[in-house]
């Protein structure tokens, strides 16, 4: 999945920013429109100007991950710029992208709209140059491109088993891997193995699960480098704790190509997106475990719809709720548009 999606020239990621995108492969709620940005800037504003989330005085950190071609950055940089003029003074935008060429989509958009960014390729080296983040770290759909381990059941052998990728001459196959095999995903493959017996004796052979190590280190490493601030991750995933889903055998991996969804994920690598709906229930007891206190856990629309009624009740640069606003809102949080799947997680660590 990594390579499929991320190999330099080869990969999906890789090819063109236009994959994303009405007319590309999938939706996002950045490509809705300018109004999801909006909404995210005024609530960063908010949080930035609440007393003791942020040190009074000195630079403030907004920092994304997965931010494509940096769309999203530059609506929520031209609304503060607008709306929050002495808050955006404060603020130094960055950056977590390690591909140059998606660097290069970056910079040209942002630049066209006359903002100035900085780059790390990832939480270590951000740490390393800002000394510790003071903001809002963010993503949008990214924790669900991150490369995923799928878990077989096989009910013969009463164990899980890891699926790999092998070539049968012609295709690309999922096979199950040898019970030795050790990868990122064995202490999941430990942990599942850990469910009560009269679960495991009734699921089918084959029931698949999948595993994120990558998503779970990667949220650990952002919590390392957060002084002060909030962490907020927008995406698609269930809203329980639920590790088993019956309702999901084959578990939740799917391939998206012209807006058609597909189960055919080892086909045409490079050329689809992959991905699978995130574990919010792993991912926030990760932060909690490294000191975060969860503000949010949500679906999307629910929060996005209190931040709606904030902005009618302050001077906040939402006065305008004109046509195009209300049917952007309509989209992102409709139940048959972007409104039905989409969770968000905000966890922060209080300013000492
Ligand atoms: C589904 S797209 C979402 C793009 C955009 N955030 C949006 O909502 O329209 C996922 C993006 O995350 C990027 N990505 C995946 N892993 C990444 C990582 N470790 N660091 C930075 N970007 C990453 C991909 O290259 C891709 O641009």
């Amino acid at each position: 999945m990594a390579a499929a999606l991320y190999e330099p020239d080869l990969g999906y990621y890789e090819r063109t920013p236009s994959v994303v995108g009405r007319r590309g492969d999938f939706q996002t709620a950045v490509t809705v429109g300018p109004l999801f940005g909006e909404l995210l800037a005024f609530q960063f504003a908010t949080w930035l100007e609440t007393p003791g989330v942020v040190p009074e005085n000195g630079a403030l950190h907004v920092v994304e991950t997965g931010a494509h071609d940096g769309r999203l950055m530059a609506d929520i940089l031209g609304w503060l710029r607008t709306w929050r003029p002495q808050l955006v003074a404060r603020i130094q935008p960055w950056i977590l992208d390690p591909s140059p060429r998606r660097r290069d989509w970056q910079r040209e958009t942002l630049g066209r709209a006359g903002f100035q960014v900085e780059w790390a390729a990832d939480p270590a080296e951000l740490g390393q140059r800002t000394g510790g983040v003071n903001g809002v770290l963010y993503s949008n759909e990214l924790l669900d491109a991150f490369p995923v381990h799928r878990l077989a059941w096989s009910r013969t052998r009463s164990r899980w088993q890891e699926l790999g990728v092998a070539w049968d001459g012609e295709r690309f196959v999922g096979r199950r891997m040898p019970d030795e095999s050790v990868t990122a995903a064995t202490p999941d493959l430990h942990r599942l193995s850990e469910l009560p017996a009269e679960l495991l004796s009734v699921l089918p052979d084959g029931f698949l699960v999948e595993v994120c190590p990558a998503a779970a280190d990667w949220w650990r490493e952002m919590a390392g480098i957060l002084r002060s601030g909030v962490h907020v991750a927008l995406d698609y995933g269930f809203p329980d704790d639920t590790v088993l889903r019956p309702e999901h055998p084959e578990g939740t991996l799917r391939a998206y190509r012209a807006h058609q969804v597909s189960g055919d994920v080892l086909t045409d690598p490079g050329e689809q997106d992959l991905t699978a709906q995130v574990d919010f229930g792993a991912i926030a007891s990760v932060g909690a475990a490294a000191g975060l206190r969860t503000l949010a856990r949500e679906p999307q629309r629910r929060w996005l719809t209190r931040i709606f009624e904030a902005t009618l009740n302050s001077e906040s640069g939402f006065s305008e709720w004109d046509a195009p606003r209300v049917r952007q809102f309509q989209t992102l949080t409709h139940p048959e548009h972007l409104g039905r799947r989409f969770q968000v997680l905000a966890q922060a660590r209080a300013a000492t």
